[in-house]
């Protein structure tokens, strides 16, 4: 009897989801909230669906949930506001991902963020607990006017704007192996874990809705890594300071790099690059997220981390060192294997920070 309730226990926990509930369109907070609108809809949180980020399809496609199941498990946070959400978390339900279903399309939307009242913690990944008063939203800022198209809920305890809020999704997805396949370091003791001050930062009296991120706006962090560099007599090193609470990529799929070359006398000379990658996988070969049990390497920056990268190079004098930092989300390794070859979004690489030091 106690091993049977276990198991069930077990496994609600995996699949743990909160019900279906039903969320105002985003589209009808247009007419008054105009600009965070504009901001949302072209941000990835608008964009999460199979069809809208190529990217995330290139994974589902090869996904065995998507074949033998017929179910979408991703929705649990990529369309949470679907209607059959909880079809999609429950074994032997059927429930793909649906271009023709408008509470999938609505992907995270304005009503299903402004609704969640609590954070549940799970194993293998946590759950969003989601009010059940219908357009009922909370609010950090205390109201003056209370708007007679909606009702404000005060939040109290800043759960939204301490970014509390955010990890029901992005605080770690762990697979079966009980590998993490993705995690944003919550608990790591060093730093604000404030998602919403950093990639939700104040601009034009409101909060940013845009989310800055690894696809866009990405330069609104810049100022949250220092680049410098140190010169010696026969080497110089390149310090890059992650101030951010976590890696400065969380997902397995990216790789940053670092690109130096100096410019003396109206030539360039090249430096070899840095690579920073976290690759996870089985049988020491890199491996999809839901078969990998092992990280075979990880040179990532690190949350709160200060990375030195060490080129034995004689700097002279009047010599220009230039330094780019960025990334490409999708790994150049796993292009073709994944079908991305031809798709801009996944191939091109990212600038986030460039700087030239003279010396
Ligand atoms: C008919 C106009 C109208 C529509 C439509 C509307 N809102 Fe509002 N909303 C308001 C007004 C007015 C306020 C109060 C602004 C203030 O006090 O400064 C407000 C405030 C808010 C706040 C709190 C902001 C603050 O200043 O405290 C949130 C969150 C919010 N709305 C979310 C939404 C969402 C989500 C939708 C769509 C599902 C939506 N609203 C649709 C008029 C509207
Ligand atoms: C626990 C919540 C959660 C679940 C469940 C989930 N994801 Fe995600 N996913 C995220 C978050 C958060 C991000 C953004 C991470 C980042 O940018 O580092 C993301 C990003 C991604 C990306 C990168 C997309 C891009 O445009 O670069 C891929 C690919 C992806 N997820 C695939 C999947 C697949 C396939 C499933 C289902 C089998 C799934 N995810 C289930 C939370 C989740
Ligand atoms: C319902 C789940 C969910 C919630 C809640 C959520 N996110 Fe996300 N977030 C995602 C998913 C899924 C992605 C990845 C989308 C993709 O790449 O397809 C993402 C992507 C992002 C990105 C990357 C954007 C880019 O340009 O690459 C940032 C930054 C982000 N979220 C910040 C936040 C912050 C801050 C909060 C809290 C205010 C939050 N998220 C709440 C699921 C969520
Ligand atoms: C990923 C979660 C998320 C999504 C999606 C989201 N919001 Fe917000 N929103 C927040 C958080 C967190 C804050 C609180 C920021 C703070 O308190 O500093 C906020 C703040 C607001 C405010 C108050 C803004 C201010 O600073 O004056 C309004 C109004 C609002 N949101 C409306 C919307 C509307 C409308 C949409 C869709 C177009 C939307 N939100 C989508 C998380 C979200
Ligand atoms: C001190 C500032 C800071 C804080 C706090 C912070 N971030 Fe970030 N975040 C960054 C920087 C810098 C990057 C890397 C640059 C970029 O992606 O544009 C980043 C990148 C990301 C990405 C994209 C990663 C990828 O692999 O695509 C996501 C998602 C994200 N952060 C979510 C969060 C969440 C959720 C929290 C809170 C738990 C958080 N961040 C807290 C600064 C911060």
């Amino acid at each position: 009897m106690h091993k049977i309730y276990l198991i069930l226990l077990f496994s609600l926990s995996i699949f743990a989801n909160d019900g279906v509930h039903k969320f105002a369109p985003s589209s009808e907070c247009k007419q008054c909230h105009t600009k965070i609108y504009d901001e949302f809809s072209s941000s990835m949180h608008a964009n999460t669906t199979p069809d809208k980020d190529v990217i995330h399809k290139a994974i589902w496609d090869k996904h065995p949930a998507n074949k033998k199941m017929n179910r979408y498990i991703c929705g649990k946070c990529h369309t949470p506001a679907a209607n059959n959400l909880d079809k999609m978390l429950t074994k032997g339900s059927i429930a793909k991902a649906d271009v023709n279903n408008k509470t999938h399309q609505e992907a995270i939307s304005c009503a299903y963020c402004h609704r969640i009242k609590a954070i549940k913690k799970g194993k293998r990944t946590n759950t969003n607990i989601i009010n059940k008063q219908e357009k009922a939203y909370y609010t950090s800022l205390k109201n003056k006017i209370n708007p007679s198209y909606h009702k404000l809920i005060e939040d109290k305890n800043q759960f939204m704007k301490s970014g509390n809020s955010c990890i029901g999704c992005h605080s770690h997805k762990m697979n079966k192996h009980s590998l993490n396949v993705c995690s944003t370091e919550i608990n790591n003791k060093n730093g604000a874990d404030n998602c919403v001050s950093c990639h939700m930062p104040k601009i034009d009296g409101h909060a940013f809705h845009g989310f800055a991120g690894s696809h866009f706006n990405s330069e609104m962090l810049t100022k949250y890594v220092d680049i410098s560099v140190s010169k010696n007599a026969h080497n110089f090193s390149v310090n890059i300071n992650n101030k951010s609470s976590h890696s400065l990529l969380l997902h397995p799929l990216r790789v940053a790099v670092l690109k130096m070359s100096i410019t003396r006398a109206k030539k360039t000379i090249k430096i070899k690059k840095e690579v920073f990658v976290r690759i996870i996988g089985k049988d020491n070969k890199p491996a999809m997220p839901w078969i990998a049990d092992a990280v075979l390497k990880n040179t990532m920056i690190q949350a709160n981390e200060k990375r030195s990268v060490k080129r034995n190079f004689t700097l002279q004098k009047g010599d220009k060192l230039n330094v780019v930092l960025g990334w490409f989300l999708v790994n150049p390794k796993a292009l073709k294997k994944l079908g991305l070859q031809n798709e801009e979004v996944a191939t091109k690489f990212n600038v986030f920070k460039k700087q030239s030091f003279e010396f």
